[in-house]
């Protein structure tokens, strides 16, 4: 049995939603915005562009399409380097034993990440051979929760939607994992992921034989 396993990046595999924070902070700060972890809670899955559109409406401010630019630029200068920083310690706990569980048991493995860094980030925790395919910012046109990414992610494993499962920790990815008619599994708490079909708060509770039981059913 064969099925196909679509890894979001920050938030599932790495913790990045931290430099995301520090860095959008450091922009809204140059602003005169006030921005809060608990707003950034909500930039979570959300591609780099519509952040800064959010965090502008937040804060009542219109700018001109060259500053705009300017901040985006700006904002990744700022993640950059944080992210240059990064080893495997990074990766989140039991990330690598569900990997090997899967690729132990021959399991196509796709990354599907709305973050243009991703290859970078994988690069640098040194986990970016255990996928087959890396479908992320760079490669969609349409962001979640539009099922584009995750769409392309399985075909770049040659896997019908409905034979896969996405790993999502954000509101938006697991819309886009129901629209894509994949099985979601949310990673974090209930309150926020109520949607998916399962959810673990993280993978130290998703058991081998759970794992076991997506790959036969
Ligand atoms: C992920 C993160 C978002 C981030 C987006 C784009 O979905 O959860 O917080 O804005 O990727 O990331 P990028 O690295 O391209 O700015
Ligand atoms: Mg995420």
């Amino acid at each position: 049995n064969k099925k196909g396993f679509i890894f979001d990046l920050d938030g599932v595999i790495v913790d990045t939603a931290k430099y995301h924070f520090l860095a959008w902070q450091k922009l809204a700060k140059g602003l005169d915005i006030n921005f809060t972890e608990k707003e950034n809670e909500q930039l979570k899955g959300v591609s780099r562009v519509r952040s800064l559109e959010k965090i502008l409406t937040w804060g009542n401010k219109t700018i001109s399409d060259q500053l705009f630019q300017d901040l985006m630029g700006k904002k990744n200068e700022e993640y950059l380097g944080y992210i240059a920083e990064m080893d495997d310690s990074e990766i989140l706990p039991d990330v690598p034993r569900v990997l090997q569980y899967l690729k132990t048991n021959k399991q196509p493995i796709s990354l599907g990440s709305a973050s243009k860094n991703a290859r970078t980030i994988l690069e640098r925790v040194h986990i970016i051979s255990d996928f087959d395919a890396i479908v992320d910012g760079n490669d969609v046109s349409k962001a979640k929760p539009d099922p584009e990414v995750f769409l392309i992610a399985a075909k770049e494993i040659n896997m019908k939607p409905e034979d896969c499962i996405v790993f999502e920790d954000s509101v938006a990815g697991v819309e886009a994992a129901n629209a894509a008619n994949m099985i979601s599994i949310g990673i974090g708490s209930k309150d926020v992921l109520g949607h998916a079909d399962y959810v673990f708060n993280d993978f130290t509770e998703m058991s081998d034989d759970f794992l076991k039981s997506l790959i036969e059913n």
